[in-house]
């Protein structure tokens, strides 16, 4: 493993480097010319990283190398007799359409028809040309590519247009300088007959930008809302940031093939085409949404990422974390604030506690890996920006705005750590903000521990924090953190109270921030003049796991009563594991009843946002049920679930259910408007809960909104209720889908996952049935994705049958897809994660399939990282 405490400068770095490309679709020339520096610190030779080339020419300061200057071997380059100034020339060829890894330079779609690309980060420039390929070393870039024209019309790559023209035989040629200095994972290329739509931008600075978004020509009028996004993220980062575009041109490129959402290359993102194209008639309102934030995301990275890049791998949640913060304060902006953050916190809770809570478990700055692509983790993400937000919570709206404006200003052009950032954040505060270091070394959720007692005759009431981690594997021992946890205080009538906390002078709010810093803490409140329900944690202030004893009608009335949309989801989501726990007690727990009774009520309130209210009405998931508990049978989980659901339905009853469904159905458009899509998805939600309750009357309606539906979002949401009630509707439903889009590959994943998400035993027979679909392929991401990614990782209750059989399918397939691509196996197999809290039918079963995955020959890296940790070899 690579050690982050071995960090090293580079021995060398790059001035600038001019690269020639001669593209085809089976084998691609690169010759590369490289000004090199040397560190004056060092007399190392010169090492170049280069994977898997057939290196045709070398020469160094202009003499053709004799073979024995030069070893190449093990995936390094070594070159005897460079200086400081002095230029090294290769010549390798690489071979697109051979590449099914879709790393490096590869081929999207047929030879026929499709177009080349790149993908270069974490380390895939190194498959195109011999480089040091580290983020540490910034270089100038001049690229040329040359190609056949009638084939290749369009060739594009990262940085400003320098030139174009007619070369002999029907080729041509274009010419790209990128004034910015960038490591080699920001470099790309696109070649290939695309289409385009286009519109100038003028940036707050007065830079003339030509914005150009790229794809294939059957989808590019998809492209549009992208295109809006895209204007609407510049101009967001303007203003909440003070940051402008800094190139002529902004390109943007739709594929097919890539291996995850996009990917921020300088000048000329690159997109998987799920994340970027959408049209009423195939994309849901959340995939309109996901188009929008993954836009913003990758533009944002153009300062949290490229203007400012990162020192090392370890690093790498300096660019991630920030970057998705920044997107989520947008989208947050945009749209309704406290549904984004019940989404980002639900996706949190789904992805990354699970991931700290088992053999994954990996701090957000990880102290050492095998695979840097491993290292893309809800973790390094999601965790990552939870910690942006703590800082810029504790520095406020201000205080963080400079702390970042100081932050440019001193590491703009360069390749930071983490400590860089919470050095210009802290003192631009004059704040010392060492403290949350810790937060990114560690690994492992912090529980927090919370007790509130009143004392009548003082009128105090005393709250005592206290936090706990468990160990993480390599980390036994845990140290105290700083958790923010803003709070208010509730009356019995639901009015929330003035705090006067003791020691404050400057009291008085509702909301306060205290902040526990040791392992326990106790705060007292003044002037409470009645016993208090304390609502905490508002906003998920810190990342952990609240555990606070309180009781039903308490949970309640924070339901009913709190302002703030997000923490009434909250109590929500607390109750319903209360009512979940206590479901055994029979028909009537009072948490189960508590529950029941004030969504009952909020249901009959029409003031309440119809999208907030479908989010109160859907109680945890089955991953975040599983993750509570020492010994998980996803079967039984999943059942008990649907208990506790049916008994909301019940309560609210057949009648109110089938009058709000027929309320929201009058006149369905396809609106994308807020106030749409909130009618759309409570609609759902309303439809789910009456099929628990009146199952042959919900399909029936389920099988007229599939047929009427006006756009994708009401069609799939009945289609998914036909399908996993499995009604006599469902196969004359599906039958007609698969057929109106058979030549739409992100509306045929749809097809796919709704069926791989059917629960329980039945869906193994149902994807052994649909891999021998002719649309399906394991070359294909997303494709491969829709099944198994669907199957074992959203399915619990499928996937994990008693029999091990879901297991075995798994490995096996995994063992294939990883003879194609790596990167997507090893993703796949995290669904294994938690595998030793099974029951012990299940582990034993889980054992067996992951060690025999383990023994077979010539894994890749990537996958026996993935499958040793998980073993906890
Ligand atoms: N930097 C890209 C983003 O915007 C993702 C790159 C993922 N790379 C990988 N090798 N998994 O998040
Ligand atoms: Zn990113």
């Amino acid at each position: 493993p690579i050690h982050l405490r071995d960090y090293r400068r580079p021995d060398w770095s790059v001035e600038t480097i001019e690269l020639e490309i001669d593209l085809g679709i089976d084998t691609t020339e690169v010759s590369s010319r490289l000004t090199l520096r040397s560190n004056p610190s060092s007399s190392a030779p010169l090492r170049l990283d280069g994977e898997g080339l057939e290196l045709l020419a070398i020469s160094l300061d202009g003499s053709a190398l004799d073979v024995h200057a030069y070893r190449y071997d093990k995936g390094v380059l070594e070159v005897d007799g460079a200086r400081d100034g002095s230029v090294l020339e290769t010549r390798v060829r690489v071979r697109p359409a051979a590449n099914t890894t879709l790393e490096g330079l590869y081929l999207s779609g047929s030879r026929e028809h499709g177009f080349l690309l790149t993908q270069c980060e974490a380390e895939g420039f190194r498959h195109i040309t011999f480089f040091p390929d580290r983020p540490d070393v910034l270089t100038r870039y001049t690229v040329t590519l040359r190609a056949d024209r009638e084939r290749f019309p369009v060739l594009l790559a990262g940085g400003n247009p320098a030139g174009n023209g007619e070369l002999p035989d029907g080729r041509h040629w274009a010419r790209f300088i990128d004034p910015h200095p960038k490591p080699g994972y920001l470099f790309a290329l696109v070649a290939g007959r695309l289409e385009n739509i286009q519109r100038d931008y003028v940036t707050a600075d007065g830079g003339k930008v030509k914005l150009v978004i790229w794809s294939e020509a059957n989808v590019i009028d998809c492209c549009h809302y992208a295109l809006d996004a895209l204007e609407r993220s510049m101009r967001w980062d303007e203003q909440a940031y003070g940051r402008n575009y800094d190139l002529d041109v902004f390109h943007v490129v739709a594929t097919h093939d890539f291996n995850m959402g996009a990917m921020e290359n300088k000048g000329l993102n690159i997109f998987n085409a799920k994340y970027l194209l959408a049209d009423p008639d195939s994309s849901t309102d959340e995939e309109y949404r996901a188009v929008e934030a993954v836009v913003a995301h990758e533009y944002f990275h153009n300062w949290t990422g490229n203007r400012v890049t990162c020192r090392d791998w370890f690093q790498l949640s300096l660019k991630e974390g920030l970057t998705v913060f920044r997107e989520q304060q947008f989208s947050a902006d945009s749209n309704s604030a406290s549904l984004k953050r019940i989404e980002d916190v639900a996706l949190l809770r789904r992805t990354q506690f699970p991931e700290d809570a088992g053999p994954l478990a990996h701090p957000v700055r990880p102290a050492e890996y095998r695979e840097i692509n491993n290292f893309y983790t809800a973790t390094v993400y999601e965790k990552g920006s939870e910690l942006v937000r703590m800082i810029a919570g504790r520095l406020g709206q201000d205080g963080f705005r400079r702390g970042m404006d100081l932050y440019f200003e001193r590491h703009d052009g360069q390749a930071a750590t983490i400590e860089d950032f919470l050095s210009a954040l802290g003192d631009a505060n004059r704040i010392d903000l060492s403290p949350y270091l810790a937060w990114y070394a560690q690994a492992g959720t912090p529980r927090l521990h919370a007790k509130g007692e009143y004392d009548a005759a003082r009128c105090e009431y005393t709250l005592t924090l206290s936090q706990q981690t468990r160990p993480t594997p390599g980390q036994p021992e845990k140290v105290s953190l700083p958790i923010p946890v803003k709070l208010s205080l509730f009356d019995r009538q639901g009015t929330m109270l003035p705090l006067h906390l003791d020691g404050d002078e400057q009291a008085d709010g509702t909301e306060k921030v205290i902040v526990l810093d040791k392992g326990s803490q106790r705060f007292v409140f003044k002037h409470v003049l009645a016993p208090p329900v304390a609502s905490l944690l508002r906003g998920f202030s810190a990342p952990v796991v609240l555990e606070c004893d309180y009781s039903p009608e308490e949970l309640a009335l924070l339901l009913t009563h709190d302002a703030d949309g997000f923490n009434r989801w909250e109590a929500g989501q607390q109750l319903a594991m209360l009512a979940f726990d206590s479901l055994h007690e029979g028909h009537h727990s009072d948490a189960c009843k508590a529950w029941c009774d004030a969504l009952a009520a909020l249901f009959e309130q029409h003031a309440i946002d119809p999208a907030l209210l479908a989010d109160l009405l859907t109680p945890p998931g089955e991953i975040e049920f599983a993750d509570r508990q020492s010994e998980v049978d996803p079967g039984r989980i999943h059942a008990q679930r649907q208990t506790l659901q049916h008994r909301l339905a019940e309560r609210i009853g057949i009648d109110a259910l089938l009058a709000r469904y027929h309320a929201l159905s009058a006149n369905a458009h396809q609106h994308l408007d807020n106030a749409s899509q909130a009618r759309r998805r409570l609609k759902r939600r309303v439809l789910e809960l009456l099929a628990l309750v009146d199952a042959g009357q919900a399909h029936a309606l389920a099988a007229k909104q599939y047929e009427s539906a006006p756009g994708m979002t009401d069609r799939l949401a009945a289609l998914g209720v036909l399908v996993r009630d499995r009604a006599p509707q469902a196969s004359d439903a599906l039958a007609h889908f698969r057929q109106r889009y058979a030549n739409n590959p992100l509306a045929l994943d749809k097809w796919f996952t709704v069926q791989a998400q059917v629960p329980g035993d039945a869906a193994l027979a149902i994807i052994k049935q649909l891999e021998n679909d002719p649309a399906f392929t394991l070359k294909n991401p997303n494709r491969a994705r829709s099944l198994f990614g669907a199957f074992a990782s959203t399915n619990p209750s499928g996937f994990h049958r008693a029999d091990g059989e879901g297991y075995q399918l798994l490995t096996e397939r995994l063992a294939q897809l990883d003879a194609l691509n790596p990167q997507i196996a090893a993703r796949l197999a995290t669904a294994f994660n938690g595998w030793q809290r099974l029951e012990p039918l299940r582990r034993h079963a889980a054992r067996l399939a992951l060690e025999s995955l383990a023994q077979r020959e010539g894994l890749s890296p990537n996958l026996s990282e993935i499958v040793g940790n998980v073993l906890q070899r």
